[in-house]
């Protein structure tokens, strides 16, 4: 496992060299650092964001922020330390908007995400995670679709890239925006949407350690075939 784990960062480290190079998007000459993505290269939950706000672009780290400290919180309800997940986002550069005031987030354009979408689809094939957690409809968006509404179509499994199993909640920013009672109602969705890859992840592992009789099967025809 060690010699795993320090083959796939090997390799993310030189993805994330090749996303730092990359200028297909404007917002690449425009950002300060290239937020490639962190944590376990084993990890067993793949946290997928919209992208770089500002104190991500200052850091080079994604979710170090306001909405970072939530999802800290987020995970430890369901019993996972930041440390164990691989945390980053569709996009690996600050998108911004000019403002009196200087540079501010907004969402990444669906270019954006498709321009960036080999390095996420490379991230995910090197950690290969049992579950992926989409934060918000961007990041919904850029595995369902355009279409993808979060109101009504979060809280359920979908088959994300490889048939990994995708879950959608609000972002910790959503929930952090959220005023009066509100914020208790969105809270308690994400609750049990967290719940459920909590569960998720509990079923993909007891599997792992007592295979079913359906998929043992096929390794006991071909031990006792013919
Ligand atoms: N919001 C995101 O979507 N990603 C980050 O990294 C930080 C805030």
């Amino acid at each position: 496992m060690l010699e795993e784990r320090a083959r796939r960062e090997r390799l993310l480290a030189r993805e994330a060299s090749a996303a730092g190079a990359c200028r297909l998007c404007a917002i690449g000459a425009q950002r300060r650092n290239n937020v490639y993505g962190e944590g376990d290269p084993c990890a067993r939950l793949m946290v997928v964001g919209e992208g770089p706000g500002e104190t991500e672009d200052l850091l080079g780290r994604p979710f170090v922020g306001r909405a970072g400290q939530l999802l800290d919180k987020m995970l430890g309800a369901i019993g996972l330390a930041r440390e164990d997940v691989y945390i980053c986002n569709t996009v690996k550069c600050r998108p911004t908007l000019d403002g009196p005031r200087g540079p501010r987030n907004r969402a990444p354009e669906l270019d954006e995400m498709a321009n960036c979408r080999p390095f996420l689809d490379r991230q995910i094939e090197l950690v290969s995670p049992d579950v992926l957690l989409a934060l918000g409809a961007p990041a919904a968006k850029s595995f369902l679709g355009r279409d993808f509404q979060i109101t009504k179509m979060r809280g359920r499994w979908y088959a994300g890239p490889g048939g990994t199993p995708l879950m959608v909640t609000f972002h910790p920013a959503y929930v952090l925006r959220q005023t009066g009672g509100e914020i208790e109602a969105v809270k308690r969705l994400v609750w049990n949407d967290l719940k459920a890859v909590r569960a998720k992840l509990d079923e993909v592992e007891a599997a792992r350690q007592s295979p079913t009789p359906a998929a043992v099967a096929p390794e006991q025809s071909s031990l006792f075939g013919s």
